[in-house]
């Protein structure tokens, strides 16, 4: 049988160059490998204070970019969480499998609930990697890929499969990190740091207009102090990794020359970046943005995901509730 893969992205926010190299990029591949189901998990972005005008927006934008980035919902199951409430009905069920312990040592609770008042942090938050559990386990996916801060997530759902199946009789496959070498794409303006739309001029939206993109990356730091000799400064080594990204070879070849030389000139080389960025993400900015007009047809097919989706997650909960003994 062929594998499934499952992986799942939040609708916090524009997608950003950093996600698209990083992760989506990836996803597009998959999606010719494997059979791919791919959640935007609007019940996880809840777990932290937020807009609920601003929500769907974003949900919906989220989708567009998505498509417009190379998911093909006619290859892809692409789906809205929400809209399948078997992630919440499993989550309880699993929650209740899983020691309080547990929870609390996982790295991201302890960094977002510590920017929070102790007495404002919700349970979600706390419970979160239980979703996420929930809703790789709803689909019995084989493979997730993730990027590195999700691993402790995922081993945690591994965790959770083994309980269930030790509990409750073997029903879950032990689901697999799918790691890619994908490329880690730094802040433009603090190139020691992840790209991160909270680092103010460090990100640069897969949706950007070509001015903004070209001040965001004549702006990007270059030397970040004394470097070892022979090493490239973080910036460099960054914005190398963007023009590898969206620059045909004979272009990246002639600025590595040129560093070889030491005659690299970096307003050059920002300019190559950043036109080859504008060219690289027109097409994805213009497709968004016809998505983005037809907004009905938009809905039609995250509707027609969730009922693809809708159909396993149901088939895995009737074993679920007969196996955890409650189905009458
Ligand atoms: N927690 C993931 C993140 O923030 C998103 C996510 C939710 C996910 N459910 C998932 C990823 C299931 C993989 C599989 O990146």
């Amino acid at each position: 049988m062929a594998r499934r893969i499952f992986s799942g992205i939040q609708p916090s926010g524009s997608i950003h160059v950093g996600n698209y190299l990083g992760a989506i990029k990836n996803w597009t591949q998959l999606q010719y490998e494997y059979e791919s189901i791919f959640c935007i998990v609007d019940l996880h972005a809840i777990t932290v204070p937020y807009d609920p005008r601003e929500l769907p927006e974003r949900v919906i934008d989220l989708a567009a970019t998505l498509i417009a980035a190379g998911i093909d919902p006619e290859r892809a199951t692409l789906f809205v969480q929400s809209m399948v409430p078997e992630h919440t009905e499993l989550s309880w069920l699993l929650t209740c499998l899983t020691p309080v312990g547990m929870l609390e040592r996982m790295t991201q609770y302890k960094e977002k609930a510590a920017r929070q008042q102790r007495e404002s942090v919700g349970a979600g938050l706390l419970c979160y990697p239980v979703l996420m559990a929930a809703d790789i386990m709803l689909y019995k996916a084989d493979l997730v890929p993730v990027g590195e801060d999700q691993i402790q997530h995922l081993e945690l759902t591994r965790e959770i499969v083994r309980k269930f199946n030790r509990l409750f009789g073997e029903t879950f496959p032990e689901p697999q990190p799918h790691v890619t070498q994908a490329a880690r794409v730094k802040a433009l303006s603090d190139p020691t740091s992840k790209m991160s739309k909270s680092i103010p001029g460090g990100a640069v939206a897969l949706a950007e207009e070509p001015e903004v993109i070209r001040k965001l990356v004549r702006r990007a730091v270059t030397d970040a102090g004394p470097q070892p000799a022979g090493e490239m400064s973080p910036g460099v080594k960054n914005l190398f990794l963007l023009l590898e990204s969206f620059a045909a070879p004979d272009v990246v070849q002639k600025f590595k020359e040129d560093y070889d030389r030491g005659e690299l000139r970096y307003v050059e080389l920002k300019d190559a970046v950043a036109e080859a960025m504008i060219a690289g993400l027109a097409p994805i900015r213009e497709r968004r943005a016809e998505l983005l007009a037809r907004r009905e047809q938009l809905r039609e097919l995250l509707n027609e995901g969730a009922r693809c989706a809708r159909r396993i997650a149901q088939e895995t909960m009737r074993e679920v509730r007969e196996r955890m003994g409650l189905q009458l």
